[in-house]
């Protein structure tokens, strides 16, 4: 097998169908984990479910109406195992969204395969070369230097937001705006171009918001062509500017991956096209989420808020316990490779496993009273919010840099900062997605 032919695999349709083996625990899911909605109501918590599963099934099959079905883990201690043991559970084999290797999913084929090729849908011996090429943009001597241009940005778009207060939607001002800019920085996009990228993305993101709220059967043909051609045109930049790094390559992110070789090789149009986007999907509304989700956190437990403007120092535990409390991203999927054992549950080959970080952060058995925000928490660094193992996000470091270059500025300006309490979650099983969060700057 070589890179080019790694994800057909994920095209194979598999029906529905029961697990080889018995489930160990006989314990129906308590909500349908595919349907997108369950994430969007009750203000997006899904913690008293997880709850449930954790403590009657911690491997709990899961059904699913057009696929195959899969195992839903829910423990801290057994997400972690899947993580580090990527000779039996793959990214590769069936990749890790829900969605790969579903029937009749209406799809823009460039889009679905740019999601396919990337890192994050490979195992050794692919992932590890490609990886390595990124590493240098991550690296803490780089993310220092960046956190100079965060810093200047976040002090730009607090401005904006107190000309335009003292109540703003900052999902709009602030949490969509900041990861667009690191991301564009890391990257490389020139200033000029950046305007397109931040429109091709809240594109992307309304379109599909549009889709699930009026029913895909509703959507119009100019809808549908306006769609083909904003995706067709960022396709289009995307090879011009890789093109363009490859003749003449600069010190950035874009000119790395431009210039990547596997095997002798450099990388196909279909892997390039899938690793710039990669990095912008998985750098940008999980940013996003979790620069938001902190703010509910900093509203809800006020006496916390309270410790941390009392002592800075706080400021680095503080962003992993509220990366822990908003778990962007829900979950991670893998497929065994071989027969296996889990938890004692018997996992048959091909068997897909999907791990729910959400349930992991707020397991009692690692996280003493896990849905108290405590940014004292010793162990708080400990959350799996950005996995573990060798696919252990790669931005993590920039998405810690940003919330804290974000909230040292915000409590520093706007002290009695809070949400009023409207917000608006998206219906979205993959990431936590809040569209809409008013606050009151208290200026
Ligand atoms: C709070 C923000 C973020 C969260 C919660 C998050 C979460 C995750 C998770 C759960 C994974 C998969 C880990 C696994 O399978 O074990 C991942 C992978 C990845 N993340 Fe992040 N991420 C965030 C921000 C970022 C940023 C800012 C970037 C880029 C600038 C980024 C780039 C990536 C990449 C490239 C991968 C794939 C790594 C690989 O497959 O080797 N992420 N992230």
């Amino acid at each position: 097998m070589s890179l080019e032919n790694v994800t057909e695999t994920y095209q194979q349709e598999v029906p529905p169908h029961a697990p080889r083996a018995t489930p160990v625990h006989a314990f129906a899911p308590p909500v349908d984990l595919t349907d997108p909605t369950v994430f969007s109501s009750n203000g997006g918590y899904t913690h008293d479910a997880f709850a449930a599963m954790r403590e009657n099934a911690p491997v709990m099959w899961h059904p699913e109406q057009n696929a195959a079905g899969f195992w839903a883990v829910t423990s801290y201690d057994l997400v972690k195992k899947v993580e580090v043991d990527p000779a039996t559970f793959s990214s590769q084999r069936g990749g890790i969204l829900m969605t790969y290797g579903l029937p009749d999913q209406p799809r823009h084929p460039l889009l679905h395969a740019s999601s396919l090729n990337s890192l994050i849908n490979l195992d050794r011996p692919y992932h590890t070369p490609l990886r390595m090429e990124h590493m240098h943009f991550f690296r803490p001597g780089f993310v220092a230097e960046l956190r100079k241009r965060v810093d200047v940005q976040v002090t730009e778009l607090l401005d904006a937001m107190e000309k335009q207060g003292p109540v703003v939607d900052m999902v709009e001002m602030f949490s969509a705006e900041l990861p667009l800019f690191t991301l564009c920085e890391i990257l490389g996009v020139p200033a000029a171009d950046r305007p397109k990228l931040v429109h091709w993305m809240h594109f992307l993101e309304t379109s599909q918001y549009q889709a699930q709220q009026e029913g895909l059967g509703n959507v119009t043909p100019e809808q549908i062509m306006a769609f083909m051609t904003e995706i067709q045109a960022m396709f289009d930049y995307g090879r011009y500017i890789l093109a363009e790094r490859r003749r003449e390559p600069k010190e950035d992110l874009l000119s790395a991956i431009a210039n990547v070789e596997i095997d002798g090789k450099p990388l196909s149009p279909e892997f390039l096209d899938g690793s710039w986007l990669l990095i912008v999907f998985a750098g940008n509304d999980t940013t996003r989420n979790s620069l938001s989700g902190t703010m509910r956190l900093l509203t809800e437990f006020a006496d916390q808020k309270e410790k941390l403007m009392a002592n800075p120092d706080l400021f680095p535990n503080f962003v992993h316990e509220a990366i822990r409390m908003v778990t962007p991203v829900t979950y991670m999927r893998r497929t065994a490779t071989q027969d296996t054992e889990l938890g004692g549950q018997p996992i048959a080959e091909g068997e897909k496993v999907v791990m729910y970080y959400p349930a992991a952060n707020r397991d009692p058995a690692k996280f003493i009273n896990p849905h108290r925000f405590d940014i004292e928490r010793e162990n708080a660094k400990e959350h799996l919010s950005f996995g573990n193992g060798p696919h252990v996000c790669l931005g993590q470091r920039v998405a810690n840099m940003q919330l804290e270059a974000a909230y040292r500025q915000i409590l520093g300006r706007f002290p009695k900062v809070r949400c009023t309490g409207e917000q608006t979650i998206a219906p979205n099983n993959f990431v936590h997605a809040i569209s809409s969060l008013m606050v009151d700057l208290g200026t």
